[in-house]
């Protein structure tokens, strides 16, 4: 098992949590799951579970075969048409929630908007006759970099209408990470705004895209939607760029939603694997939705009259399925905040709850830990007591921070629900049945109905309780990756290959007795900080890239408060001086190839790398060093001398 030592001995300690959380008679009652024989059932029929799901969403034509598995390819709901804008905004508008709210959305200098389901509807519609006016037809991309501004989700939803496959980038890559993106996508069209707000300060979009279209590019046309206005300067490319006003001015509020295949690609979202160059996860149109309807409704308990709130970015997939997709196909009210939790104080988040009666609330640890470091000050200058549920994602949240959560945010009230899931796996896999599942802080505990997870060796073979192995589903479910965009080889290699015919996730994990799973961690070569996926290949790609480097390796290491943080070794080319001017422009340097979240914590400049004698980078031994332990066999190595030398020269200057 390739996980760390020091993931086992965080493991060891959360093993001997044995603290448990039932949830209330009161909440039980109340819960849109009750039965516990649903897990039974989907057990034994998992395609007539996963058809029963299905059937909530309204079609156009109705699937004829539940599942197609040639594996590693599925197909879901075989041979129905359906629309996701038509689910998650005009059969909400057409229906008593007409003017319920579909969006409240609040800005970071405290401005806002709420956009009931039948004002959604009509923004939708002219967005989408926007798009069809520039030549965007069903399955062509559009990439849309935009802050957390409700016009973010328009236009999403603007291109599902369509069938226009969406691929959203994360305001904070840089203008050569959305390059990459924008051409593997070949994207015709960009969506953006002149820039976000974000601690006061503007971040800039368009100047980015700008930078990102240099040179030969796929990209015939940039609309700008005004955010900040005078605050950011913006060029403008006459003949490509529009104006997001005067684009839709004379629109019409009315377009028809495209009837889709349900295998239709719906959107491409990109992230990190364990080479340098991010994978184009293709979610398609019936089963996502499927996915993402169900766990919202199940996972959040959602009802009607709930104020729900994810925390999430919409640029990554957590903001994709559980801050737009998931609450809007159920006809709920999301809450959007554009700004972060410590802007203009740490009080921010608490002060939305109070403000808008927030119900449920979703957020990273990475996030918790920070209000835990902030203080209950924060939280107990506000009336938190409208929440009813709480819930985790990102990364396995240790107890402590699952303890604090529980108490001072939840008032020792709410249920909690740790949710375990992946841009590839579309929606929620395992997590508690919130009126069901007694808790254990630290455990996402059991696998929904209709999902099968293990935990097997190398060999393949399910280990025994407490023991350590690799997480794998062993049956396809509705939401899953079709394919990697443009490489399906790759996606079969990366997935579907280590253990053939089940999915391999990627991350390490333990199931105890009572059967629960203890998250451990990636197991391959991507790093989690703040709950983000980075490659270290992608980092070390980066650095690289720089003149003065000859060679890079990168690794995670443990972080209180990020989970893990990037370090860098770095070995200078001859003839260039080692400095901490040098370092600052290093970090800078991959700031400015992938963005912010991806810069090195450490940085490191190292005469050699530990290396085997067929010449690969140990780096294994790297985190031995980063995390102060002591080194791990050494007798692979070329010249054990070497991580010696590392090992006390890192120490020195640590
Ligand atoms: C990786 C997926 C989809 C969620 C947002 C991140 C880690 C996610 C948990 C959890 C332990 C978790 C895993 C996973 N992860 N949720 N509740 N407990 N680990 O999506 O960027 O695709 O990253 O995040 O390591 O493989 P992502």
């Amino acid at each position: 098992m390739a996980s760390s030592e020091s993931g086992d001995r965080a493991l060891e300690a959360l093993l001997q949590e044995n603290r448990r959380f039932a949830p209330s008679e009161e909440f039980r009652a109340q819960a849109n799951v009750r039965d516990p024989e649903i897990y039974q059932r989907a057990r034994q029929d998992p395609e007539g579970y996963w058809a029963e799901q299905a059937r909530r969403l309204s079609w156009f034509e109705p699937f004829r075969e539940v599942l197609r598995w040639e594996p590693p390819h599925a197909q879901w709901f075989v041979g129905g048409k359906l629309n996701a804008a038509y689910n998650c905004v005009d059969r909400h508008a057409e229906s008593d929630r007409r003017n319920k709210a579909a969006i409240i959305w609040e800005g970071e200098p405290g401005d806002q908007r709420i956009l009931t389901y039948g004002q959604l509807q009509r923004e939708v519609a002219r967005c989408a006759n926007g798009l069809k006016r520039l030549g965007v037809k069903a399955g062509d991309r559009v990439t849309i970099y935009m802050g957390m501004i409700p016009e973010l989700p328009i236009a999403m939803l603007a291109c599902a209408r369509i069938g226009a496959v969406h691929s959203v980038v994360f305001g904070g890559f840089s203008a050569e990470a959305l390059r990459d993106r924008i051409n593997d996508a070949q994207a015709e069209v960009v969506l953006t705004a002149d820039g976000g707000w974000r601690r006061g300060q503007v971040v800039p979009l368009k100047a980015q895209v700008d930078k990102a279209l240099e040179g030969a590019s796929s990209v015939r046309h940039v609309v700008v939607v005004r955010r900040v206005g005078e605050a950011a300067s913006v060029n403008w490319r006459a003949g490509r760029d529009l104006d997001w006003q005067e684009w839709l001015a004379s629109e019409s509020w009315h377009c028809e939603p495209e009837p889709m295949d349900s295998e239709a690609p719906l959107f491409i979202l990109y992230t990190s694997g364990t080479t340098g160059k991010p994978k184009g996860i293709v979610h398609t149109t019936a089963g996502y939705l499927t996915g993402v309807e169900t766990t919202t409704r199940m996972v959040f308990d959602l009802k009607d009259r709930d104020v729900y709130w994810c925390t999430a970015d919409i640029g990554w997939v957590t903001g994709h399925s559980y801050v737009i997709y998931g609450p809007l196909a159920n006809g709920a009210t999301t809450l959007m905040y554009e700004g972060t939790p410590d802007f203009p104080d740490r009080g921010r988040n608490w002060q939305l709850v109070e403000k808008y009666g927030v119900n449920i609330y979703y957020t990273a640890p990475t996030a918790i830990r920070a209000h835990m470091r902030w203080g209950t000050e924060w939280p107990e200058r506000y009336d938190l007591s409208s929440l009813r549920l709480l819930g985790s994602v990102g990364e396995p949240i240790n107890p402590e921070a699952w303890m604090w959560y529980w108490e001072h945010i939840g008032g020792r009230r709410t249920p909690i629900v740790d949710t375990w899931w992946q841009t590839e796996t579309g929606a929620i896999m395992i997590s508690p049945l919130p009126g069901l599942t007694e808790a254990k802080p630290g455990s996402a505990t059991r696998p929904l109905p209709g999902i099968e997870a293990e935990v097997v060796d190398l060999a393949g073979n399910p280990v025994p309780p407490g023991a350590g192995g690799y997480l794998v589903l062993t049956r396809p479910w509705p939401s899953m990756l079709r394919t990697i965009w443009g490489d399906d080889k790759r996606y079969q290699e990366t997935y579907w290959s280590r253990f053939p015919g089940r999915y391999f996730t990627g991350d390490g994990a333990k199931r105890d007795e009572d059967g629960y799973f203890w998250l451990l961690g990636r197991v391959d070569d991507v790093i989690n900080v703040s709950g983000h996926r980075i490659g270290t290949m992608e980092v070390e790609s980066a650095l690289v890239d720089h003149p003065s480097v000859a060679e890079a390796a990168v690794i995670g290491r443990h972080d209180p408060l990020k989970g893990q943080a990037i370090a860098a070794f770095v070995t200078l080319k001859e003839a260039v001086d080692t400095s901490e001017a040098l370092k600052q422009e290093l970090k800078a340097h991959v700031v400015q190839k992938i963005g912010a979240i991806a810069r090195p914590d450490d940085l490191f400049f190292a005469a050699e790398l530990p290396k085997t004698r067929s010449g690969k980078i140990m780096r294994r031994l790297l985190r031995d060093i980063a995390e102060g332990r002591a080194l791990g066999d050494t007798t692979t190595l070329a010249d054990p001398a070497v991580v010696e030398r590392l090992k006390a020269q890192y120490q020195e200057e640590a």
